[in-house]
């Protein structure tokens, strides 16, 4: 039977490069799937055999698209496990202030950059969407299981005040899996999140690290706790896994905060399957 075949995002640094290497460690052949052609192709030729270097801009819907496609060929028509971990800070914050020159030549306010809710949720989105077509179409040769992590953030259940736009996106992964992943589980394809508190790596700012307590310092070995939870249990599902110091923890949604709340969250499901039996059909103004 052929290997498991996992491609992990971002791989080129920090999380991505190690989840891909403790995956590489446990018997997958691995896609480093990551922007920066150094990094990528240096951590490929570092695992050496059943690792290959496919550059990505996760960004872009095609190079996306275009990753997954080349990632199942390499593996021999089969996909098992995405890890959409790629992930940017803001690029601008959103309190500056209208200048000048962030007015265009009509008068109007030029948008804000919002590069970090592309890379770490439209993507992320785009790449579950990818992901469920080739995992459907692994069967053949010896796949058709699949597990799907995002990396989210503390930030996603918390806050980051410096960072809005990021903090909105990492927010974004959390619906993402809860909505998702009691769906998606039916078919044998696990969805859930990695949530991880500081762990030094190329996303923190330099200027801060030396001044960052030791004791609030989140080690790699955490977050391949949390991967190695979701590798042993083929129903681990929808879950947003914060990893903090040591340990990994199972954060729930919010508790309902009424019985109205609880029966529309619990048992209107069969109500609303009737509203979405087919795409719905509403008015549209684009
Ligand atoms: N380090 C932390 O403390 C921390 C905490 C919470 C969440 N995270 C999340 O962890 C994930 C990994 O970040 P990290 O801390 O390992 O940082 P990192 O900067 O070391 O690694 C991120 C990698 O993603 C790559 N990348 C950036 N944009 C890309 C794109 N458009 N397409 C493909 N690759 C791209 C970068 O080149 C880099 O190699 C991110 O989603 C980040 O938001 C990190």
């Amino acid at each position: 039977m052929s290997k498991p075949v996992a491609v992990v995002t971002g791989a080129g640094s920090g999380i991505g490069l190690a989840v891909a290497t403790h995956l590489h460690s446990k018997g997958f052949r691995v896609v480093i799937a990551e922007l920066n052609p150094t990094t990528g192709a240096e951590a490929a030729k570092k695992l050496g055999d059943n690792a290959t270097f496919i550059q990505v801009d996760v960004a872009s819907y095609p190079s996306q698209a275009r990753l997954f496609k080349q990632a199942y060929e390499w593996g021999g028509n089969r996909l098992d496990f995405f890890h959409a971990n790629a992930g940017i800070d803001d690029r601008q914050m959103l309190y500056d202030g209208t200048e000048k020159e962030e007015v265009d030549a009509e008068g109007l306010v030029k948008p804000l950059n919002t590069k970090s809710m592309q890379v770490n949720l439209e993507a992320v989105i785009q790449g579950l969407w990818l992901f469920k077509y080739y995992v459907r179409r692994s069967k053949e040769a010896g796949g058709g299981k699949g597990k799907f992590v995002a990396t989210s953030s503390a930030a996603g259940l918390y806050f980051m005040t410096q960072n809005p736009q990021y903090t909105a996106s990492k927010y974004g992964i959390v619906g993402l899996v809860r909505a998702a992943g009691p769906i998606l589980v039916k078919e044998g394809i696990t969805v859930n999140a990695i949530c991880p508190a500081f762990i030094p790596t190329g996303l923190c700012p330099p200027e801060i690290l030396p001044l960052w307590p030791k004791e609030h310092i989140t080690p790699m070995a955490t977050a391949l706790k949390a991967i190695d939870a979701i590798l042993a249990d083929d129903t681990l599902t929808a879950e947003t896994i914060e990893l903090s110091q040591e340990n990994i923890y199972f954060r729930k949604c919010v508790d309902w905060v009424n019985e109205s709340q609880r029966w529309i969250g619990e048992e209107s499901q069969s109500i609303w399957d009737l509203g979405y039996q087919k795409v719905p059909e509403r008015p549209n103004f684009e």
